[in-house]
């Protein structure tokens, strides 16, 4: 019976299937999990459509399926994803890495390499999850000179995602280029006086911002499966870009960046929450459906 159940029959019948459950790109996700049970990439699928498949195989590419069902990210299920061309470990622990924070990578390192002919040498990641961020501006300076090293710093309260983000950064080869904390975004006050002389040339976040209301509107990808601690950031979404403006006048060196991701409905709330806190020079950037996704700001004034 078996042998009737190619590698094409079972992918359409995934692909129809996962459909029937909602899932959003079916047949990529069909490629994905059939090509994790039989260890193959894509291309290495397509070039076996015609081979029948065992009834142990069936059966692996069966549980993965279930789970995708259950509206399980695809992500979990493989135990990995890609970011910044970098491979990252994921777990139920951390938020699933985002393509659109790659605009705040890009913006990171616009900063640290001295957009504003300002460059900076030190850098906090704040609510740093699988690392991602973190990693990906690490990995930019893995073959810095000497005189070009970045210290790079990152907190997250979660003791799960930083084990997550610590075997992210070993993976990469930056394990020894990040110090990874737990620690409490609304207490950097301490933090910092133990960790950096003169504060942080850069401040970078991802935070959770997403609205009470708004959690009950979410994917049941995202609302079943993803951290809870990772999404939800009060009644309006902005607990945290608050916390965020006002522990950036305290971990900031003078002339100091802050420069966090927004949600797609938020960059003028939090333009005005970094004026509010006394933030100046603040400018925003959008990705590239013209949606601002970042939005940043500069501690100047007292030098002291
Ligand atoms: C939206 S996720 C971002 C994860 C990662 N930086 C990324 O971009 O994929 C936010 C992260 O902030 C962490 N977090 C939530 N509240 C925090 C707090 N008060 N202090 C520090 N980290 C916090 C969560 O555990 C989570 O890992």
């Amino acid at each position: 019976m078996t042998e009737n159940w190619t590698v094409l029959k079972v992918l359409r019948w995934t692909s129809d299937y996962l459909d029937s459950k909602g899932v959003d790109n079916p047949r990529l996700d069909a490629e994905l999990l059939i090509g994790s049970a039989l260890d193959k990439d894509r291309v290495g699928l397509y070039l076996c459509y015609d081979q029948p498949l065992l009834a142990d195989e069936l059966t692996h590419i069966h549980q993965l399926v279930a789970r995708r069902a259950q509206r399980e990210p695809v992500q979990y299920i493989l135990g990995q994803t890609e970011f910044w061309s970098l491979k990252f470990e994921v777990s139920p622990s951390v938020l699933i890495p985002r393509g659109d924070s790659e605009i705040l990578v890009e913006e990171a390192l616009r900063l640290i390499n001295g957009a504003d002919s300002h460059s900076c040498d030190s850098v906090l990641d704040i609510g740093t999850g699988s690392g991602a961020i973190a990693i990906a501006i690490a990995h930019e300076f893995m073959h810095a000179t000497e005189q070009r090293q970045l210290q790079v710093d990152a907190i997250d309260v979660s003791l799960q995602a930083l084990q997550v983000a610590r075997a992210n950064a070993e993976h990469n080869a930056v394990g020894q280029r990040i110090n990874f904390y737990q620690h409490d975004m609304a207490e950097l006050n301490n933090f910092v006086t133990e960790h950096i002389e003169g504060g942080y040339g850069l401040i970078v976040s991802n935070p959770p911002y997403i609205s009470s209301a708004e959690m009950n509107d979410l994917m049941p990808e995202v609302s079943q499966h993803e951290p809870h601690l990772a999404l939800e950031a009060g009644e309006d979404g902005l607990d945290c870009y608050k916390l965020l403006s006002a522990q950036a006048m305290i971990a900031l060196q003078p002339l100091g960046w802050l420069a966090v991701e927004v949600g797609a409905t938020q960059a003028q709330a939090v333009q005005h929450l970094f004026e509010q806190a006394g933030l100046s020079n603040i400018f925003t950037r959008t990705d590239y459906s013209g949606i601002t996704r970042v939005v940043g700001a500069q501690k100047t004034g007292s030098e002291d």
